[in-house]
């Protein structure tokens, strides 16, 4: 392993840059057998600063090979999120009538002699499969100067309408636009002032259509928001999504315009948008909180990214929802599976005595008995665990991070959250992927996701079962420890 990743709380799965500040992913593109993914980067500090775009590739989306900057900042200012598109008609003139990549993103410009900023949108284009990219001569593309936030920008080809669609954020609303060329864009609609929670900035946008599963080709429109961070809000940034239709023009809720509907029930799962040109739809979120994240006790490297989710749509007796699920890919990390079956789990017992691991995958069938709670202690160490539980008497799924390790770098990291989850036939499935700083739970078949970092004290590498208040039945239980992506 390279010394850079032998940290006590570097990532093992997860991608990391190789030093200094990440935030959102972006311009996410599979191109020519290759996952790109570029990402919110500050060379020079472990805190946010001027951007630029990061870059990594992938064959398998588990093991990433680093590449050099991408974009840096320019006369039209400092290169914020947006995204990338495989033009392979050429419709953008860039490439002699072949295809190539175009990304699409936000640069933000500061206005001498004061604190504010224009934000507007620029191209660039990359004959060699992402490897050296130019930035169009007629930047920007876009810009409107009534909006002080306006970002974020999310191109994809439309079929129906033979046109690039863009969606951005404008502080409290998206903007939506069509474009024959990339380079021109024409107003369509706006969405959401009025819709979902506005508890903070709208950004980083997404939308893209998804088969129902099981509904013989019936297709909903997803629009993903992200919303940042505000103080006194305890969740801080997350992201919603909505369900609907889309025209060429219009995107349509489905749900009332008071329906909420959160991605992830974690604390760290924000600015999570799709792969373009993936055949699946594939998304990453950056693993981190605007509330604490430029303050996470790490040094040398700041910011994660989840593991990518295959996502799905389902229908939950009339309600479609949003279905995550860790891809298969990321199996080849898995070791010697230890398996159980049918064990009854009383207060007193730790089937798990005696395993000990920072990294695991775990797959658990519980059905519900006389205990009120029970689930897996993690990362145990002295005066030190993560507790992913299940309370019986409230029906909610929880994360419990009050002794998680390093709490100090800001209060409202050290807390336990829940959300509702019903047993389904007396049972409550989960799959757990845990790593050096992080636990991601997909729950209800990746129905309900909860994602959350932690950043335990080092050689806190305990694991135990747990019930509380009486019994539970373990129904099945698959212990995977995993494997370093920097393992030789
Ligand atoms: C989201 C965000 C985006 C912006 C970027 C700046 O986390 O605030 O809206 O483009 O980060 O780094």
């Amino acid at each position: 392993m390279k010394p850079i990743y032998g940290h006590p709380l570097r990532p093992q799965f997860h991608f990391t840059p190789e030093a200094n500040w990440l935030n959102d992913p972006n311009g996410m593109v599979f191109y020519e057998g290759e996952y790109h993914l570029f990402y919110q980067h500050h060379p020079d500090s472990t805190v946010w600063g001027p951007m630029h775009w990061g870059h990594a590739v992938s064959k398998d989306l588990v093991h990433w090979e680093h590449l050099p900057i991408a974009l840096y900042p320019d006369h039209n200012g400092t290169v914020f999120s947006g995204s990338a598109v495989v033009d392979a008609e050429d419709t953008s003139g860039f490439f002699d009538g072949k295809a190539g990549l175009v990304a699409i993103y936000t640069q933000t410009e500061m206005i001498p002699g004061t604190d504010l900023s224009k934000q507007r949108q620029s191209i660039a284009y990359s004959k060699d499969n992402g490897r050296t990219w130019h930035p169009y001569a007629d930047n920007p593309v876009l810009a409107d100067e009534r909006f002080a936030d306006f970002r974020d920008p999310k191109v994809f080809w439309h079929e129906g309408t033979k046109r690039w669609i863009m969606v951005l954020a404008a502080g409290d609303r998206l903007c939506l636009y069509h474009s024959a060329d990339l380079k021109e864009w024409t107003f369509a609609s706006e969405f959401g002032a009025q819709e979902g929670s506005h508890d903070g900035v709208w950004e980083c946008p997404d939308l893209f259509a998804l088969p129902i599963e099981g509904k013989d080709g019936l297709a909903k429109w997803v629009m993903l928001v992200s919303i940042g961070d505000e103080a006194n809000c305890p969740e801080g940034s997350r992201t919603q999504y909505f369900i609907g239709e889309f025209d060429g023009m219009t995107f349509m809720n489905d749900n009332s315009p008071e329906t909420v509907l959160w991605m992830d029930h974690g604390r760290d799962n924000y600015a999570g948008v799709t792969w373009s040109d993936a055949g699946d739809r594939l998304l990453i979120g950056w693993m981190n909180n605007w509330k604490y994240a430029n303050l996470i006790p790490t040094d040398e490297w700041r910011g994660a990214m989840t593991i990518p989710r295959r996502l799905k749509l389902r229908d939950f007796e009339g309600q479609v929802k949003l279905i995550q699920e860790a891809p298969e890919e990321l199996r080849k990390l898995r070791q010697e599976v230890v398996e159980w079956q049918d064990e009854r789990i009383s207060a007193d017992d730790n089937l798990l005595d005696g395993y000990k691991g920072e990294l695991f995958e775990i797959e658990a069938e519980f059905e519900l008995d006389t205990a009120v709670e029970f689930g897996f202690r993690l990362r145990v160490g002295e005066s030190c665990e993560t507790i992913v539980g299940y309370d019986a008497a409230a029906g909610q799924l929880f994360i419990d991070r009050t002794k998680s390790g390093i709490l100090d770098f800001h209060p409202q990291f050290g807390c336990r959250h829940g959300e509702p989850l019903g047993p389904v036939n007396g049972t409550v499935k989960l799959h757990i992927w845990v790593d050096r700083s992080s636990v991601e739970i997909f729950a209800d078949e990746g129905g309900l996701v909860m994602t959350d970092q932690l950043f335990p004290h080092a050689g806190s590498d305990g694991i135990e079962l747990f019930a509380k208040g009486g019994e539970v039945w373990l129904r099945s239980l698959k212990l995977y420890p995993l494997k370093s992506i920097y393992a030789a």
